[in-house]
Order: C-alpha cells, then structure tokens, then sequence
C-alpha cells in the first residue's frame, strides 16, 4: 500500500521497524535512515526473510534538512516516521514540508543546550502544515501517544465533563544492573532530573524534582513508589480535554534508581554543559550516555512487567464517573516476539500505528496534531491487534 521512511536506528526504532514489517499488507516498503548505517543494515538483517515489506537503508544526518531532503526526494515515502531524538523533530519537520510529506513522531522538540521540552516550537508549524495539505501527528508512543488516545477514548464514550486525570507509568522491570535508563540516558535523564510540573486550575504548578511521592500498587507489578514530573503531554491534554481542573503525571522509581542519579548529579556527570577535557569540548551527560548500558541490549535480561495507564473522573448525565485504561507488557515477551525490552516495544508499537493512522487515511487532517484530536476508536482497536491489549477498571483505587 505505502512507504515509510523510519529516521533513527535505536532502541525504538527497531520495534517499530520489526512492527511495520510485521504489517506488510500496509507497509510495502520502508527505508530505515539514521546517523550509524551499520545499526539500519543489522536492523535490515534480523528482519531478512521474515517479511515481505522491502526494507532500505541509509545514512543521514537528521540535524541536515537539505540531506533529508535528498532522501525523500529519492525514496519517495508517503510518511516519515521520526525515531531520533527531540532534537531533530524541526529539521525533520522543515524537511517533510519542503517535499510535502507526512509527519509522525514520538517525542517533542526540545533544544540540545537547553533541558526544556514544549510544543510552542513545533505548534508554530500548523498554518504552513495546513497549507501544504500535509499532517503532521505528535507524539505517537506511549507516554505521549497511547495516554492521549486513552484520555479521547475515554471522553468520547464514558463522560460528559472530565474533571480530574492522573498518568500512571510502572515500570516493574529489572535489568540486573545498579543503574541504566530504558530509552535514551541523555533524554531520560534530562526528563526526570527536571522540576516537576502539574496542571490545577488553569495554572501549572511546579514542584522540586521527586518532591511529591506517592504509593500505588499495580496490577501485574505489585506496589511502588511513584513520582510527580512534568510529561510532554500533559501540555496538549490541558488544552485539548475541555472543562480539565487537574492532570498529573507520576513515575515509578526504585531507590537504587534515585540514589545513582543524585550522586550523578551532585558530581556534575547530568549536566548539559559543555566542559574542555584534554583539549577537547565535551557535554558530561553525552559522555555518560557512552557509559552506561545501551538501552536497546537490555531486553535479553529484563523481566517483569510495566503498567501505563490513565485514571480519569468527571460527570456523565450528572453522575460521578472513575475510570481507569491501561495497558501490562511484559518484558520477557517483548524480547521473545522482537528481540527488545517492553519500554521501547510500548513505544515502536504505537509509532507504527500512528504512521498507519496516516497512511492509510483513517486520519487525515491537514496541520499539526496531537494525537488525542484525532478519533481514538481505530487506534484502540489497533492497540488490541499489535501487541498492546487495554483493560478497564471503573472501580479503580484514586491517587490522593
Ligand atoms: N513517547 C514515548 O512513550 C517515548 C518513550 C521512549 C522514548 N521516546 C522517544 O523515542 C525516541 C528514540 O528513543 P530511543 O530510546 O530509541 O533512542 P536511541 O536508542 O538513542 O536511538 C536514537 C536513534 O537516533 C539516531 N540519531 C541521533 N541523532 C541523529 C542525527 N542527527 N541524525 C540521524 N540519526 C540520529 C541515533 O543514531 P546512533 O545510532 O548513531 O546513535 C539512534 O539510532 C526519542 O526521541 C525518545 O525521546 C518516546
């Protein structure tokens, strides 16, 4: 049916290209383009034989807009999927425009030199996505992505009012190591080492980085403790659930977690920077990142389980409403079906869907979106069919 051409070749990357080969009928042919050639090719290899989607690769600097460029012209994709990082979201952007091609991501931009993510910049694209008849989808993972799609769901079919949300993200897994990150160390540190932030009233309040804990227990993980952060889609979600009073977002961590990271952070090893060492400029948290385990090897020793969902109330024809929609992955099963671990497969699934989402026409909507304006029902239905089945709970336990 179509082409898609995949930017990046990390850890999320490699679900949602083992996915898109999976949906062959849709995704005829797919180019994967990222910075290291070799990480497509052996990506392209582990798929050999297994599907009949014909898999490309090459070499890009997505940082580059002209060699992006060069790539669409050449490959002639229906819809780029970015899977790089925050940082080439506009370049990539600028490029889809100059070539009048679909755009779906799964993170949104955020300076190299500043720790701040905000949608203001890639907003700032609709009224020439508009124009160009071209949509651009933000945010197609988990967390932003799925979380969305679960706050429409539920909107369209359980309530009249949403008052109150609250993201839940468990990740219950254990890799064996005292410390690693599950995606990028660089984007994941930078997120949970930042203040926190919520959504009350019409105003955001921040709060210190970890201040407000809070313990849950988790179908399929058992009890946590969770934390209070500031989440990209918490921006869009005050804005696009109308009548909202409060959106959290909380994190599970486990103390050996936490403990790693202040020690980090107190000797300097977090921060964005830049320093001279031996004459040479480097960024301490990108020489960490070289450091610590790389998150696309840690699937062969993760086990356990991650929940993600969201509990939402508010009013349907005058009644109080609690509903709560999240998703259980389990690790192990991840590595089984594609060789990764269940934080990069909770993610390359939904960026697979949203780029059928497009490709296919079920949403076409000229701008820039995020996922929750779009009709949720085929993507739910979607989730339950590529490996992210949803459950229900309308008695759910709240957060205080
Ligand atoms: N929404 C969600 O639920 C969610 C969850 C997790 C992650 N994410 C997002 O998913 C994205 C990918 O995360 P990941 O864990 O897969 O990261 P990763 O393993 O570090 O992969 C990033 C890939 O991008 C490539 N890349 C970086 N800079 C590039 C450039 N200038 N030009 C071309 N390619 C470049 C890297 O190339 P090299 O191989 O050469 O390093 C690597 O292959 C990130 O934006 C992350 O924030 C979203």
């Amino acid at each position: 049916m179509g082409k898609c051409l995949v930017i990046g070749a990390g850890g999320v990357s490699s679900v949602a290209v083992h996915k898109l080969c999976q949906n062959s009928e849709v995704f005829t042919e797919i180019m994967v383009a990222s910075r290291t050639k070799s990480k497509c090719d052996a990506l392209k290899e582990k798929l050999k034989g297994i599907t009949k989607t014909k898999i490309y690769t090459a070499a890009v600097d997505a940082n580059n807009v002209q060699e992006l460029v060069e790539i669409i012209r050449d490959f002639k994709p229906d819809v780029v999927l970015n899977l790089a990082l925050p940082y080439q979201d506009l370049a990539i952007m600028d490029a889809c425009l100059e070539t009048g091609v679909h755009y779906v991501d799964t993170a949104n931009y955020e300076p190299p030199e500043e720790a701040k993510f905000e949608y203001k910049w890639q907003w700032a694209y609709k009224e020439r996505f508009e124009k160009a008849g071209i949509t651009a989808l933000l945010g197609s993972g988990f967390d932003p992505g799925v979380t969305g799609v679960f706050c429409a769901y539920a909107m369209k079919h359980y309530f009249d009012e949403i008052h109150y949300i609250d993201i839940l993200d468990c990740n219950g897994g254990d890799h064996g190591y005292p410390f690693a990150t599950n995606f990028n160390p660089e984007i994941n540190i930078r997120e949970v080492s930042a203040k926190g932030s919520y959504w009350e009233k019409g105003e955001w309040v921040e709060t210190k980085p970890m201040e407000i804990k809070r313990v849950y227990n988790f179908e399929g993980v058992g009890e946590k403790d969770m934390y209070l952060l500031h989440h990209e889609e918490l921006e869009s979600l005050a804005i696009n659930i109308k009548g909202i009073k409060r959106i959290r977002f909380f994190m599970t961590f486990g103390q050996s977690y936490l403990t790693h990271l202040k020690c980090l952070e107190n000797v300097g090893m977090t921060s964005i920077k830049p320093i001279v060492y031996e004459g040479r400029e480097i960024i301490p948290i990108q020489f960490l990142k070289a450091v610590l385990p790389d998150p696309s090897e840690l699937g062969s020793r993760t086990k356990g389980k991650t929940n993600i969902g969201c509990i939402i109330s508010g009013i349907k024809d005058g009644r109080q409403i609690d509903y709560y929609v999240y998703n259980i992955c389990d690790h192990e099963e991840c590595f089984k079906e594609v060789g990764s671990q269940a934080i990069s497969y909770t993610t390359g699934v939904p960026a697979m869907i949203g780029a059928m989402m497009i490709i296919t026409g079920v949403w076409k909507k000229p701008g820039v979106y995020n996922i929750e304006e779009f009709d949720p029902d085929p993507f739910m239905e979607a989730l339950n069919k590529w490996g992210l089945p949803w459950k229900e709970d309308f008695k759910p336990i709240k957060v205080e």
